[in-house]
């Protein structure tokens, strides 16, 4: 995420929009530290130089090997409001408003149903936080860009329903690996949530579309205001 990340920097700094830049020099910071916490977490499980890339499944593959870094990476020849959108969509609302959810919704099941890993479960949680401000970004983004061209937002829809469909292959793919199952879980369970996240991410965003350009900044310092107090 850390190096998908600087192409939508680099345009929302082209773009003169300071405010915006500086917020998002943040997600640069946290994405590095949540690069660390993992790093530290696998190396104090003992298996912090072993490759684990036969654990990645070829949903999570397609997802975080060819689609998000070809999304970001194309925004450097094509900054349109609708590649943004396309972009932003599919950083923000799919592979973190989904798909890290999910990832933490597993986790805390996991974690919390047989009482393991406190110290990994604070960790996730401070986490969840970081993307938590992560993902309010990309709605703050994706509804500024659809309240001047309210047609962007089939692009989101088009996105996320895809999206959906890759969120649901990488739990089904995952499980396989384990056929007997280890944690008693199955995985009809990690999908319901998926699908929720997805449910409430397009609600959260349609209302975008009748709304103007001050209604979404006014409603994103509400959200800033109502955090803060
Ligand atoms: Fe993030």
């Amino acid at each position: 995420m850390t190096l998908d990340l600087l192409p939508l920097i680099n345009v929302i700094a082209r773009e003169g929009r300071i405010e915006e830049e500086l917020f998002l020099t943040t997600f640069l910071w946290e994405e590095g530290k949540h690069v660390d916490f993992f790093q530290r977490f696998l190396g104090a499980i003992g298996v912090g130089t072993a490759d684990l890339r036969s654990y990645q499944t070829p949903a999570y593959e397609k997802v975080f090997y060819e689609i998000l870094p070809e999304r970001l990476h194309s925004l450097h020849d094509d900054p349109s409001p609708a590649n943004m959108v396309r972009a932003s969509t599919t950083y923000n609302l799919a592979v973190e408003g989904i798909m890290a959810e999910s990832g933490y919704n597993t986790y805390f099941t996991i974690i919390d149903g047989h009482k393991i890993l406190p110290g990994a479960r604070k960790g996730i949680s401070l986490i969840k936080l970081d993307e938590s401000r992560h993902i309010a970004y990309g709605i703050f983004l994706i509804s500024r860009l659809i309240a001047e061209n309210p047609g962007l937002f089939s692009i989101v829809e088009e996105v996320m329903a895809e999206m959906l469909e890759y969120a649901k292959d990488i739990t089904e793919q995952s499980y396989g690996q384990f056929p007997d199952n280890p944690f008693g879980y199955p995985p009809s369970v990690f999908i319901e949530y998926t699908v929720l996240q997805y449910t409430k991410r397009m609600a959260r965003i349609s209302k975008a579309r009748g709304q103007s350009l001050d209604e979404i900044y006014k409603d994103t310092r509400k959200v800033i205001e109502d955090e803060d107090s």
